[in-house]
């Protein structure tokens, strides 16, 4: 008997799993001779210069995480230059002696960042028809392939499709098996840092209904000549940005553009390892054409509780970093951590969250450190009030379920245990001090079996959702004055043994950990785009 889709994604969700005393396979120490390049580039295809305008939009974060968006910009080449800027874009090249790597808005784990990003657009009058591919190394467009066909030019305000792929074998090379969940988790931070990049500008951006194959064949993923083998991409998202939805006519449109590739993807490494168990769970998750289901965010939630952050959203979205470190001392101000935990929930054209529809299938477990009036302890905060009845009889039945005091009455906070809870989180994931010494930290708790028995793509999805919301804490951490970060290692089952949890009704997806940061003086700090030479704005050969 053959295994079913939905149980070989079983299968990869339990062989990738760490525990204390085996970690999930791994490739045994890091091959830095064959290190995947971060730039993917398509040699060959022509390429042109996105401006550098994103100082130009001050709107303040504190509005635009409350839904408050300014009156939207053309959809041109000069905006999509700063969404893709503030989205995707290098915001600091940093060093260490010999050694000097980029930083990008969206964090990835590791830095290996596997996401790429592609338009597909209708011709504008400063932007061709057909597709292109982001380069965030140089902020530029190569066009991958252009439309044949002349189409009259689109209107400013009609939006386009951006898409996101994966290249497994970035995060692979250093994290194995499990590298397929973090491509997951990755692409989840990219689709936020585009919902908060896109508000930036007055836009939005939405899923589209469009399966796997569909958008292989429309970005040229399915052209094997183009890609050295281990070196392709997987089709994962494709969205709608702009001011407005597309009607089907424009969509239509788009997916039928008669297109003409151009260039050559670019070799990673020169060696390549390949893993069959991401391959199989990347076939077995293959997401069809069919749309997520409805949107489900609460209407009658009060507004977004103030955060009094002053600064503008761009400057904010490019100084987000991951802390490395944290005092283990300062207490975070009481109000300013309902306020983060209430960003988590989903109000209807509030971004980050307004870009993903369906009900929310991801919970937290807080373990609480150093929250100014709140008693160290365990907390769980309930995304979506219907999951409460199953959250109380899948974990623990001895948890006290207390509500916070203090707590905005909309908030769904609950104490389930007070106490010590350092030492436990940072056993859990897998010793980091960072889990321990910052004010609390996070376990992402998912709705897996129901998820997954919606069909097996939903895995996937799970992932973007706990992507979404590292974003929100990374965004809000650093408004609030303090800095998080995303914790991909972590004791799968040990978390799960921890609350109560015999099955995998309930599964901890990914962790997050916010503080007070201590920076480490022997890293130095550039800006990001020195290297760029001023070119003149037409068509280049790419490279
Ligand atoms: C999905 C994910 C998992 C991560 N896991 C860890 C982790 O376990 N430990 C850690 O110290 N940092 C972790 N990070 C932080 C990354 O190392 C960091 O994002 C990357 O080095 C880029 O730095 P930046 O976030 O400052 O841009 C993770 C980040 C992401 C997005």
């Amino acid at each position: 008997m053959t295994a079913t889709d939905l149980e070989r994604v079983q299968d990869y969700h339990r062989a990738s799993k760490h525990h204390p005393e085996r970690y999930a396979p791994g490739p045994g120490g890091l091959d830095w001779a064959n290190q995947p390049d971060p730039f993917r580039v398509f040699a060959g295809a022509p390429a042109i210069d996105l401006p550098l305008a994103a100082d130009t939009h001050r709107v303040l974060f504190d509005h635009m995480r409350a839904g408050e968006r300014p009156a939207a910009a053309p959809v041109d080449r000069a905006h999509l230059g700063v969404l893709l800027e503030l989205a995707l874009g290098l915001s600091a090249w940093k060093s260490a002696g010999d050694t000097r790597w980029a930083l990008r808005c969206n964090p990835s784990s590791g830095n290996l960042h596997p996401t790429e990003c592609y338009l597909i657009t209708d011709p504008r009058p400063d932007l061709a028809g057909g597709v292109w591919h982001y380069v965030s190394r140089d902020h530029r467009l190569e066009q991958r392939a252009r439309d044949a066909q002349a189409q009259p030019p689109a209107p400013p305000t009609a939006p386009l499709v951006l898409a996101l792929t994966s290249i497994h074998w970035r995060e692979a090379w250093k994290y194995g098996l499990r590298a397929y969940r973090y491509c997951q988790l990755d692409l989840g931070h990219a689709l936020a840092a585009l919902a908060y990049a896109a508000a930036v500008l007055g836009w939005r951006i939405g899923v589209l209904p469009w399966g796997d194959q569909d958008l292989a064949r429309l970005l040229g993923l399915d052209r094997r000549d183009d890609f050295d083998p281990g070196h392709e991409e997987a089709p994962d998202l494709a969205l709608w940005v702009g001011p407005r939805e597309p009607d089907a006519a424009q969509l239509a449109r788009l997916t039928r553009i008669e297109r003409h590739f151009s260039g050559r993807a670019n070799r990673l490494s020169q060696d390549y390892r390949d893993w069959p168990g991401i391959a199989t769970v990347a076939a077995a998750g293959e997401r069809p054409a069919a749309p997520s289901p409805g949107p489900a965010a609460d209407p009658h939630l009060p507004s977004l509780l103030a955060n009094h952050c002053v600064l503008p959203a761009a400057d904010l979205i490019r100084q987000r970093r991951s802390a490395q470190d944290f005092d283990g001392l300062s207490p975070l101000p009481t109000q300013r951590w309902f306020a983060m935990l209430d960003a988590l929930l989903p109000r209807p054209g509030v971004p980050p969250l307004d870009a993903w529809a369906g009900r929310p299938r991801v919970h937290l477990a807080l373990f609480v450190h150093r929250v100014a009036d709140i008693p160290p302890g365990l907390y769980l905060l309930v995304r979506d009030g219907a999951a409460l009845p199953a959250l109380r009889t899948g974990l623990r039945r001895d948890w006290r379920w207390n509500p916070v005091s203090g707590a905005p009455a909309h908030l769904p906070l609950y104490a389930l245990a007070l106490g010590e809870t350092q030492v436990a989180a940072r056993q859990l994931a897998c010793h980091q001090e960072i889990a321990a010494d910052s004010a609390f930290a996070v376990g992402m708790l998912a709705d897996f079996d129901a998820a997954l028995a919606a069909g097996p793509w939903h895995y996937r999805e799970l992932f973007w959702e706990c992507g979404l919301l590292g974003q929100v804490l990374y965004l809000e951490a650093e408004a609030a004055g303090v800095r998080g970060t995303g914790i991909g290692c972590f004791f799968d089952d040990a978390m799960h043994r921890l609350l109560g949890i015999a099955d995998t009704r309930w599964q901890s997806l990914y962790h997050f950990t916010v503080g007070t940061p201590v920076d480490d003086p022997r890293l130095h700090t550039q800006a990001p785009y020195t290297h760029r030479e001023p070119r003149d704005p037409g068509l280049h050969p790419s490279g």
